[in-house]
């Protein structure tokens, strides 16, 4: 891709980006995350973090981004040149790396269960045994590799042909078609038995229920689901003209991913309560409830079908940007170096991803600080490294780029109001960066010495 390049439309743009941000973390993570972190509580908590602290900071990332018009690292370099804040550049391309290793291996379940389902695997199970099937079919390490080869294989070939050509057309379909899906999933959940059970599970907060430790995963939640914290999105603005308004796409993309959450959450815990299954279950939950869900409609295997489908494809557009950053800082968006650069990156990351990929089987015993592989990978760039780069974003943005150029950018394309940009700026160079440092402090346990 040349500096010259650009998203075809201004919609295509915000769907790359929402397909950027939704994703496993949408619809895998956040009913799982939900269901440990004790449902309403942890929604509610996780609604603000998206809110005053994710909302400014997408729009912070969207607007240095476009103004840099350059590479995830290049644009730190430009804005601040000969200091060290390109290293929040470099953090997000190495976290985008440690990310992809993991999220390929639940890419490649999806792959796996697709090929189940077409094998007849599932048919005639009952409610009970979804789950434990699910346990057998990641637990092979052969197969479970496979699914996360060919998950990496179609990212590579995908971005390997460049970001116009290849996310942008295939997320303008997809993304609504997913949406559609799941609004008749969630129609099929609330008509179960006992759906309501579900239903206030997840709307009416128990704030007992809430633990310093689920404080820290919604904070998380609320970065990794919008994909901030690790340059992504700057690199995905740096494609943008001038004509974008940046407020307006970022504020479209925060509510189509919240309603994507709230929709998977519906989808899942009514199914849950209604069947009898525990909502703190972990990783394996979409996947045990789901088919539970779809078994007793008309032509369920075939909607279930079509959901992992759609599933598949919101994960392999987050993925894209994960490999994109990467490849975009690598080859200074220097096209004639993209494939290979794809490539040598993809296969990286699935060797690194390897132990991640065989912690629910063979290496299910082996752990370090008590965590297998996949949760310390995911533990680590979730709630530590994406808040930590989010943190340093927050800083760097008022910091470096001063209020007027800030105001400028930010209004060229959209006429916001100064009281609006105020609003804004204030939320980022004071509110979001005190409520970070507030949550790790918690979590580490200095504020108990206070309080
Ligand atoms: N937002 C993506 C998801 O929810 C994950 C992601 C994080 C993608 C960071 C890119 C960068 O699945």
């Amino acid at each position: 891709m040349t500096q010259q390049e650009h998203w075809k439309t201004k919609i295509g743009f915000i769907w790359a980006a929402a397909g950027s941000a939704i994703g496993l973390g949408a619809i895998w993570k956040f009913p799982y995350v939900a269901g440990t972190g004790g449902g309403g509580a942890f929604l509610l908590v996780f609604l603000l973090f998206t809110l005053f602290l994710g909302l400014p900071l997408l729009v912070g990332e969207f607007v240095i981004g476009r103004k840099a018009q350059s590479d995830a690292v290049s644009t730190y370099t430009k804005l601040a040149p000969n200091s060290k804040w390109n290293v929040i550049g470099k953090l997000g391309v190495f976290t985008s790396f440690l990310l992809l290793s993991f999220y390929s291996v639940v890419g490649g379940w999806i792959i796996l269960y697709i090929i189940e389902v077409f094998a007849g695997g599932l048919n005639g199970l009952s409610q009970a045994e979804y789950g434990p099937l699910f346990g057998q079919v990641i637990s092979k390490p052969f197969w479970t590799l496979l699914g996360q080869l060919l998950f990496m294989f179609i990212t590579i070939l995908v971005v390997s042909q460049g970001v116009q050509k290849g996310i942008e057309k295939a997320s303008k379909i997809m993304m609504p078609a997913l949406l559609v899906l799941f609004i008749v999933i969630v129609f099929r959940s609330l008509s179960l038995d006992g759906a309501l059970e579900g239903v206030k599970f997840l709307l009416i907060p128990d704030f007992s229920k809430l633990t310093s430790e689920s404080i820290l995963f919604a904070l998380g939640q609320a970065f990794f689901t919008l994909s901030l914290g690790v340059s992504v999105m700057v690199t995905y603005a740096s494609y943008l003209p001038k004509t974008q308004n940046i407020p307006f796409s970022a504020l479209s993309i925060v509510i189509i991913n919240i309603v994507i959450a709230l929709l998977a959450g519906l989808a899942i815990f009514p199914g849950v309560f209604s069947f009898g299954l525990e909502p703190d279950a972990g990783p394996v939950l979409i996947f045990a409830v789901l088919p539970a869900v779809f078994s007793q409609l008309p032509l369920g295997m075939f909607f279930f079908l079509a959901f992992l489908v759609l599933f598949l494809f919101a994960a392999l557009t987050s993925a894209f940007s994960m490999i994109e950053i990467i490849v975009a800082a690598f080859t200074k968006k220097d096209n004639s170096k993209r494939k290979k650069t794809t490539w040598l990156v993809g296969i990286l990351i699935f060797i690194v991803g390897i132990p991640s990929c065989l912690s629910y089987g063979v290496m299910a015993d082996v752990t370090i600080f008590d965590k297998t592989f996949f949760d310390l990978f995911d533990f680590t760039v979730s709630n530590i490294l994406m808040p930590l780069g989010a943190l340093l974003l927050a800083i760097f943005i008022p910091l470096k780029v001063s209020k007027s150029e800030l105001m400028d950018e930010l209004r060229a394309g959209s006429n916001i109001r100064a009281s609006i940009f105020n609003v804004w700026y204030y939320l980022l160079k004071y509110f979001t960066p005190v409520a970070i440092i507030i949550v790790f402090l918690d979590v580490i346990g200095v504020l108990k010495w206070f309080f």
